[in-house]
């Protein structure tokens, strides 16, 4: 095999499967690549592959959340604002803002949303300062993420102590039976089915490596332990495929963790 040109790590240079295992600057230009060529197609392509569920896991995982008019958000990696909107109309009067690597995507996100307070902004290096928030959530983000613990070490950083982490993602399902449909799907018919829509497929495929090849919630509950967190209630999702961890913020100083 060839050896990738990290110098400039995007889809034409890195396998997929390598790409679930850059890290540091080397994922973040990936990533940032991958999204901004992906942004005006990503929410009709992302209906198409999950049938339809993103939807029904918003409504699971973010519509119990008990959040109040006024209380500050951040929504990590709010690409093109879905996330963003549901919050906004399932909990009139919060004050949310959306971050994101991809230029492209907060583009996407502003134009449908002409009124969304966003900006651009890397996991690893919030542009915020300490205690900003009372809620912080990142939805179908985390496998992206250049750095695991430092990402979760900023989302705990600008949260307020006592406030809350929520984690949203896909997840490689438990189950030997439905594991291997979801396999079959994800590797199988996905790209069959984005085909008459891009011409690249290397972020469909990426994107079935990062979910076969990413944390479970088990593992999540773990990482957030380990950068001080408390880990409040963790849910799955059909079958498993997605699910969510709630966390709050314990101490005054969150130390970074190596
Ligand atoms: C799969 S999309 C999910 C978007 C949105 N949260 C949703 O639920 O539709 C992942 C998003 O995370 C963003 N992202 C990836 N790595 C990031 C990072 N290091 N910092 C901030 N955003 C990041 C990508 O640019 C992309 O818009």
């Amino acid at each position: 095999m060839n050896e990738p040109e990290l110098s400039n790590p995007n889809s034409s240079t890195v396998s997929p499967e390598l790409a679930t295992k850059l890290h540091g600057d080397d994922k973040a230009i990936y990533i940032r690549t991958l999204f901004d060529n992906i942004s005006t197609r990503y929410d009709f392509i992302r209906t198409l592959i999950f049938l339809g569920h993103t939807s029904l896991w918003y409504r699971q995982a973010l519509s119990d959340l008990d959040l109040k008019a006024g209380d500050k958000i951040l929504d990590v990696g709010c690409g093109t604002g879905e996330s963003t909107r549901y919050l906004i109309n399932r909990y009139p009067g919060i004050n949310i803002e959306g971050m994101d690597l991809s230029s492209g995507m907060l583009n996407e996100a502003r134009r449908l949303s002409p009124a969304l307070t966003c900006f651009e902004g890397d996991v690893c290096a919030i542009p915020c300062p300490n205690s900003t928030y009372d809620f912080v959530l990142t939805t179908f983000t985390f496998r992206n993420f250049p750095e695991r613990n430092l990402a979760l070490a900023e989302m705990l950083r600008v949260l307020r102590p006592g406030g809350r982490l929520l984690i949203l993602d896909h997840f490689y399902p438990q189950k030997p039976l439905w594991r291997s449909i979801y396999t079959f799907w994800m590797r199988r018919i996905v790209p069959q089915i984005v085909k008459p829509f891009i011409e690249d497929l290397s972020p469909y495929r990426y994107l079935a490596e990062s979910i076969i090849n990413g944390l479970s919630v088990t593992d999540f509950k773990l990482l957030l332990e380990h950068c001080g967190a408390c880990v409040l209630q963790t849910n799955t999702y059909t079958g498993g495929a997605a699910g969510r961890v709630i966390a709050v913020r314990q101490q005054e100083n969150i130390e970074l963790i190596d």
